[in-house]
């Protein structure tokens, strides 16, 4: 039995030891706003943010994270970044179909939340491990600022 904090709920769960946090947020506990795409650390889709660094669920065990503070998107959302950033993704109109943009809302909140106003090499360097098939990194860079602005 392991007990994690997500989002700032408690949650008892009951799963293997090296169960990747990605299987348990979407397929025990529902927790959908997280999403797989590859399932081995290359995409950037599962990105959440555990103690405020962006990590991949997909690469972590459940057991590294019992003593952690673990944020999805909606947890993100609630607080003063994530509202910048859903705002400059509504304003700029990032999205297109939009199934990595919660993996990289994530990185971009942890970004703005270790560097309140970051270059386009910062942004490059902290955006590099989130893929998007679509090709909005233009959109997503110029979001940023206007959420760092
Ligand atoms: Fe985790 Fe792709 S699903 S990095």
């Amino acid at each position: 039995m392991y007990e994690l904090n997500i989002n700032k709920q408690t949650y008892q769960i009951e799963a293997d030891a090296d169960t990747p946090l990605l299987w348990v947020l979407r397929d025990i506990l529902g927790l959908t706003d997280t999403k797989f795409g590859c399932g081995a650390g290359l995409c950037g889709a599962c990105t959440v943010h555990i103690d405020g660094m962006a990590q991949r669920a997909c690469l972590t065990p459940i057991s590294e994270v019992t003593d952690a503070e673990i944020l999805t998107l909606a947890g993100i959302l609630e607080t003063e970044t994530g509202k910048k950033l859903q705002q400059a993704w509504n304003d700029l109109d990032v999205v297109q179909c939009g199934y990595c943009q919660p993996g990289q809302i994530m990185s971009a909140a942890a970004l703005l939340e270790e560097t309140g106003k970051p270059s386009d090499q910062d942004i490059s360097n902290s955006m590099a491990g989130n893929i998007c098939r679509c090709g909005t990194y233009d959109r997503i860079r110029q979001a940023i600022h206007h959420a760092a602005s």
